[in-house]
């Protein structure tokens, strides 16, 4: 009796990996991509959702031309289904954001509940569903990131990141059903660091939510990231075997092993 009623039970895949990070500029979106092919080359069937609406670039990064968008689905005119692009290179799907469509942005969570269920439908067609989070914590990316059982939040030591990211994680943990929160340290400039900035978010969620997110990898920084986005190529083909790339292959690896 205290159950409640099926069709009030939040909307979820239990496969969907949501990336977040609150602030922008921290490498939320090369990290999601990075992973998605991680996940491809291991023969995972995978899933790069670009929910960061308005400032999309999964596409951007890594050179694609895509026929159709997330922006005919959102407007009602295609299905979700019908918009995945393959791309070939990487061997894993991608559902295209829309760049510079700020009306996306302020979307209303009613009218992308159908968007929602459309993805979580999809999900059971794959092994991995990565979602690259829009920025902040907007409704858009709360609606988007409820629907992942698990959520990977990226952070760099500066301030703002910091502060944004304590933001995102409060958000989540006070949530009714809480998903799993991860922690990734990116462009650190050594495991060690990248330790101790987890140490300092990890001191703010204890003190102030009582709560401690797991630490699931260090990126350290690594030029060669720059240079990957600047050709539009996916780091796995450029430099698979440099210090950023082996460093998201090892948390990649990670996330495998709790399959
Ligand atoms: N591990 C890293 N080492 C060096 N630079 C990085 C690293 N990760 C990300 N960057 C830099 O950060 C910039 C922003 O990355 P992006 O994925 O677009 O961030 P976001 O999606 O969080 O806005 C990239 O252009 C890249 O130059
Ligand atoms: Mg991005």
């Amino acid at each position: 009796m205290n159950n409640p009623a099926p069709n009030t039970l939040p909307l979820r895949g239990e496969n969907i990996i949501a990336v977040a990070s609150g602030k922008g500029g921290v490498g939320k979106t090369w990290f999601s991509i990075t992973l998605a092919h991680l996940f491809a080359r291991a023969g995972r069937r995978t899933l790069l959702f670009d929910g960061d609406i308005g400032l999309a670039n999964v596409d951007v990064q890594l050179g694609l031309t895509t026929q159709y968008d997330l922006g005919s689905v959102f407007s009602g005119q295609r299905l979700m289904k019908d918009c995945v692009t393959h791309y070939e290179q990487g061997k894993f799907d991608i559902l295209a954001g829309r760049s510079g469509s700020t009306s996306m942005a302020s979307l209303g969570a009613a009218r992308m509940q159908p968007a929602a269920e459309q993805l979580v439908a999809l999900a059971a067609e794959y092994d991995y569903v990565i979602i690259d989070l829009g920025a902040g914590i907007e409704q858009h990316v709360q609606v988007m990131s409820a629907l992942a059982s698990k959520v990977i939040v990226v952070l760099t030591d500066e301030p703002t990141s910091l502060t944004d990211a304590y933001a995102f994680i409060k958000l989540c943990v006070t949530r009714e059903n809480p998903p799993a929160i991860h922690v990734v340290v990116n462009q650190a400039a050594s495991q060690k660091e990248g330790e101790s900035t987890y140490a300092a978010i990890n001191r703010a969620t204890e003190n102030f939510l009582k709560f401690s997110p797991q630490l699931l990898g260090v990126i350290r920084k690594d030029n060669k990231v720059k240079d990957s986005i600047r050709s539009q190529t996916s780091i796995i083909d450029k430099a698979p075997h440099t210090t950023a790339a082996s460093d998201v292959a090892t948390i990649s690896i990670k996330l495998m092993k709790k399959e």
